[in-house]
């Protein structure tokens, strides 16, 4: 038991639309189980000790918010999504920043689209990171052989697997390095498609700690199939 938690703040980007899901409304809003996947992943967060506040990025135009009944919890603020997962990221942050969080302290940002994020991956992402000077990210080494393929379709390459590792999220960084990384990224027109890659374009060296595979980002209708299946039976 651990009777001194970290202190965090969760970012729950959830503004997207889903295209590749191409369902009749976005992701974050299908059914898994008995409720929906977006209230999933924020109850991942909401039994935890050591949460100070969850700020959930949504489109401005978002009609079924309003229906879960998460929206009324007072730990959870929104904030407005932005164009691209990094806008809708840094507009969580200042929301966080408005509600009091200082730019030393720890913010997870969490894809709403992960659901199945477990428990103890979240606790070793925290206790590993917990005195890092620059935090870090679940991620999971790639398993099967990597191929480099030309654009005519061929194999160019068979590529070296053991260096590679598949970025997942929760991301840790502290809200001071992670706002700046974002800003000064989106200034240079430098695309990042994680937080991690905006503190790399800082300068700094995220570290990875590896979490579980099955916390997968829904993306195709067999992504959610396979949860699904797992889902009852867990
Ligand atoms: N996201 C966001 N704001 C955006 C784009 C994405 O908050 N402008 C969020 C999504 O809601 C999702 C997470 O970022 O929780 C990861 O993005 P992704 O899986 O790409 O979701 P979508 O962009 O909705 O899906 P697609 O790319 O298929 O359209
Ligand atoms: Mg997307």
């Amino acid at each position: 038991m651990n009777h001194n938690p970290t202190p965090f703040w969760v970012v729950i980007p959830a503004a997207g639309i889903g295209s590749r899901m191409a369902a009749d409304r976005p992701k974050q809003y299908l059914q898994l189980g008995q409720r929906t996947i977006l209230e999933h992943t924020l109850n991942c967060f909401l039994g935890r000790a050591g949460v100070r506040g969850i700020a959930v990025s949504l489109a401005s135009d978002d009609p079924w918010w309003p229906g879960l009944a998460c929206a009324s919890d007072p730990r959870i603020s929104r904030a407005a999504g932005g164009a691209e997962r990094a806008d809708s990221v840094l507009a969580g942050l200042e929301r966080l920043a408005a509600l009091g969080a200082a730019d030393d302290d720890w913010v997870l940002v969490h894809d709403a689209a992960r659901p199945n994020l477990a428990d103890e991956d979240l606790q070793r992402l925290l206790d590993e990171l917990g005195d890092d000077p620059v935090g870090g990210l679940l991620a999971v080494p790639a398993k099967d052989t990597l191929k480099r393929v030309g654009a005519d379709g061929r194999v160019e390459q068979t590529v070296d697997r053991r260096p590679i590792w598949l970025a997942y999220t929760p991301q840790m960084f502290r809200l001071g390095m992670l706002r700046a990384a974002l800003l000064g990224a989106a200034q240079a027109g430098a695309e990042v498609t994680d937080e991690a890659s905006a503190v790399e374009w800082l300068g700094h060296r995220p570290r990875v700690v590896e979490g579980r595979a099955d916390n997968i980002k829904i993306t195709r209708p067999d992504d959610l199939e396979w949860l699904a299946l797992r889902w009852d039976s867990r």
